[in-house]
């Protein structure tokens, strides 16, 4: 297995070849601490835009703040309520007003800095204002550092669809500095190993029997292995945007586990399951549907749903009607026609993307509900037999 390149004692760097829009993701330790010296080898500008959020202002503003001002940039901040519901169209035009207002060039900059969330906001407004100024990655949570912030997939939210308003716009740069994930709530980090078990299944076997053995100390925060676990996740990530920026093929695999994720998250209003929980559950139940068409064993779900499990995350399918799961489902962008475009695991570290018609996936969902309702009885019947010893 490779891993990242290391330069000088304590910095990483993975390439992101996109020809003339090509750039590097850096890891290092305290990296906050230099974003500025980093943003003007990329520009003589003198404007610079930090979009965040409050709880990610509250731990980093003051110091990227000031490592900007000290690299003799004019810095301004635009900080946004947190969470999901931020990743709509009022947002952008509080950000497109704000840099109207603050007369932002074609040559300013933006730098996203927080989670997903901030990232493909500040991507897209990127992306779209004077058609297009430059943006720097800060990524600050594990589903940022490792996905999101990579790729240039920028974009907001609809009612109907997830991320269904967007643009391929990619950052300058990815400044990563793990340190920023001491301060990550519990259940983000959690959710944030979802993504990182996807590489594992989509692209690299010995990556995801490496996770099998260390996941319980990932996921207990004791593990000193989280630089090389990003540095792999960006590392994959990398190779398969540079082989397909646009998603016309290849790409479609780092949606796996997103296709009913997704789909719950739409169903939940964006509420009840935060991004990375709802592709744990995706995961598993992709991965269930695969075996159900014959695409893998049982052996290949099962490994999967051990995994998610012990990551914290959950398998479990929300209650939801089929009719309501497919209807989501077809707002996705990976449906054609009709059908779905999905990604099914053959094995461990290798998928096939192939389209699901409605009829496969109502059969497979019949049987998700026989078998929970069998789970329910056989819970039943313990609990009646206990009921009865106890009665004894
Ligand atoms: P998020 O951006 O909502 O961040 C999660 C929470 O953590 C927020 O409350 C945030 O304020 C807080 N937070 C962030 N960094 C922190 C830190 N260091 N310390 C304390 N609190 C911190 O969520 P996310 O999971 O990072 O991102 C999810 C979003 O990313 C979704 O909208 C998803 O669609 C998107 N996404 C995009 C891509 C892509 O390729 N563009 C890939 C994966 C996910
Ligand atoms: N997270 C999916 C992609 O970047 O393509």
């Amino acid at each position: 297995m490779t891993w990242v390149r290391m330069v000088g004692s304590s910095e990483q760097t993975v390439s992101v070849r996109l020809g003339e829009r090509s750039y590097e993701v850096t890891l290092q330790q305290g990296l906050l601490a230099t974003v500025g010296t980093r943003i003007r080898q990329l520009t003589n500008a003198r404007k610079v835009g930090i979009i965040t959020d409050r709880h990610v202002a509250r731990h980093y503003l003051k110091g990227v703040l000031r490592s900007l001002r000290a690299a003799d940039f004019h810095a301004t901040a635009i900080v946004l309520p947190p969470g999901e519901p931020s990743k709509s169209m009022p947002t952008v035009e509080r950000i497109l007003d704000h840099l109207a207002k603050q007369r932002f060039e074609r040559g300013s900059f933006l730098v996203a800095l927080g989670g997903g969330v901030v990232g493909d906001l500040t991507g897209f407004a990127a992306a779209i204002y004077q058609r297009g100024i430059p943006f720097v990655q800060v990524p600050t949570t594990l589903v940022a550092q490792v996905d999101s912030s990579v790729g240039g997939k920028t974009g907001i939210d609809h009612r109907l669809g997830k991320n269904l308003i967007g643009a391929f716009h990619q950052p300058r740069a990815v400044l990563v500095d793990p340190q920023t994930l001491e301060t990550l709530p519990r259940r983000e980090w959690i959710a944030g190993l979802a993504e990182v078990i996807k590489y594992g299944v989509i692209a690299d076997q010995a990556f995801f029997e490496f996770l099998e053995r260390s996941m319980a100390d990932l996921a207990a925060l004791r593990s000193a292995d989280i630089i090389r676990v990003i540095g792999r996740s960006c590392e994959i990530k990398a190779q398969i945007v540079s082989e397909d920026e646009r998603e016309s093929d290849r790409r479609r695999i780092l949606n796996y586990g997103h296709t009913i994720g997704h789909a719950l998250e739409v169903l939940g209003g964006y509420r009840s399951l935060i991004h990375g929980e709802a592709v744990g559950i995706g995961m598993v139940q992709e991965a269930n549907l695969s075996a159900h068409v014959g695409l893998c064993s049982s052996n290949v779900p099962e490994r999967i749903r051990s995994i998610v499990l012990s990551a914290g995350l959950s398998d479990v399918m929300p209650r939801r009607t089929f009719r309501s799961l497919w209807s989501a489902m077809q707002h996705d962008k990976k449906a054609i026609g009709g059908q779905v475009i999905g990604v099914w695991p053959v094995q461990i570290g290798s998928v096939v993307i192939q389209k699901i018609g409605r009829e496969t996936c109502a059969e497979w969902f019949r049987g998700l509900h026989v078998r929970r309702s069998d789970q329910g009885a056989t819970h039943q019947s313990k609990v009646v037999r206990k009921t009865r010893i106890a009665r004894r």
